[in-house]
């Protein structure tokens, strides 16, 4: 019989010279391209690149919803190369996706996370008290009998957070989840996910767009034409506007500023990530 599941090494994903092909097995036409991403237990990854690098498709690749072609890939300590595997790979990644309007299956709040539940043969009696716990966990207490479509965008976005978490994932991938936000609605999601990440010790590889995001995150990569071609804190990879110009991404605005301001001749001590650093160091300075 085949192993099922491998030793622990604090890794929760593990992709070893991944390669994806929408073609067929065999095509050079890589999608995605000799991928090595390792993610620890608790980790927080914010996934940035331009729009066709293989974000999603890398997203869709660690969640089982596409085939292992080429490489290694173990989720949670059960390899993707197994068929028989899928079912516990989907249940520790819970996805979420850009539109949270096609992310609902009812017109109410608790209908809509209990039909995961269900869907996982959870028992019955202990429905309604893990639907109210996981609402709790998104900062909507009481929005059981809601219609999700009324909600106002980010607290769509966090009912469907909610749904996703009713099956306890250890992973949350975000693809471009606060993208079709206004501020507040995009505050509101990520304020959550650094809560569900702080307090409930879930990994996160949030996809984005937003490179000042990022920011939140323990580790960015940035994804090009399907290859991963940096991998290092936010500072290191966020303070590098050229490497970001690679993937058509723009620096976050109190870098660009650090380098405005040294064109003009002053001369901050380090590249600030956010305005709250440049205003201290410009105090400091005075
Ligand atoms: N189902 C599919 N069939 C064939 N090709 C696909 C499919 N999905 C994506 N692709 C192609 O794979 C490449 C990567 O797409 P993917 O959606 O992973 O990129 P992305 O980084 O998520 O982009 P975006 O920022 O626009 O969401 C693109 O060239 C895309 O056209
Ligand atoms: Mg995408």
């Amino acid at each position: 019989m085949q192993q099922m599941e491998v030793k622990d090494n604090g890794l929760i994903i593990e992709a070893e010279s991944l390669s994806f092909s929408y073609e067929h097995q065999e095509s050079l036409n890589l999608t995605l391209n000799d991928i090595n991403f390792k993610v620890e237990k608790g980790e927080f990854i914010a996934l940035l690149g331009a729009n066709g690098s293989g974000k999603s498709t890398l997203a869709r690749q660690i969640n089982a919803l596409l085939p292992l072609q080429r490489g290694k890939l173990l989720v949670n300590g059960f390899d993707a190369g197994i068929e028989t595997n899928m079912r516990d790979i989907r249940r520790a990644c819970g996805m979420v996706f850009q539109n949270p309007d096609n992310q609902f299956v009812s017109s109410l709040v608790e209908e809509d996370i209990a039909f995961g539940l269900q869907n996982y043969d959870y028992p019955q009696a202990e429905i309604s008290s893990r639907v109210a716990q996981v609402l709790e966990m998104v900062g909507l207490p009481g929005f059981e009998q809601r219609n999700p479509g009324f909600l106002s965008g980010g607290q769509k976005q966090r009912a469907a957070i909610a749904g996703v978490l009713a099956v306890d994932p250890d992973i949350l991938i975000l693809d471009e989840a606060t993208s079709m936000l206004d501020s507040e609605g995009r505050k509101e999601v990520l304020e959550t996910v650094q809560r569900l990440h702080r307090e409930h010790h879930k990994t996160v590889v949030m996809i984005t767009h937003y490179v000042e995001e990022a920011i939140l995150a323990d580790r960015v990569c940035l994804l090009s034409a399907g290859r991963i071609i940096a991998d290092g804190s936010p500072r290191e990879i966020l303070t590098q506007p050229a490497l970001l110009d690679q993937t058509q991404l723009t620096a976050p605005f109190a870098v660009r500023l650090f380098f405005e301001l040294a064109n003009k001749g002053v001369n901050l001590p380090e590249i600030p990530l956010t305005t709250n650093e440049i205003v201290r160091q410009l105090c400091q300075s005075k």
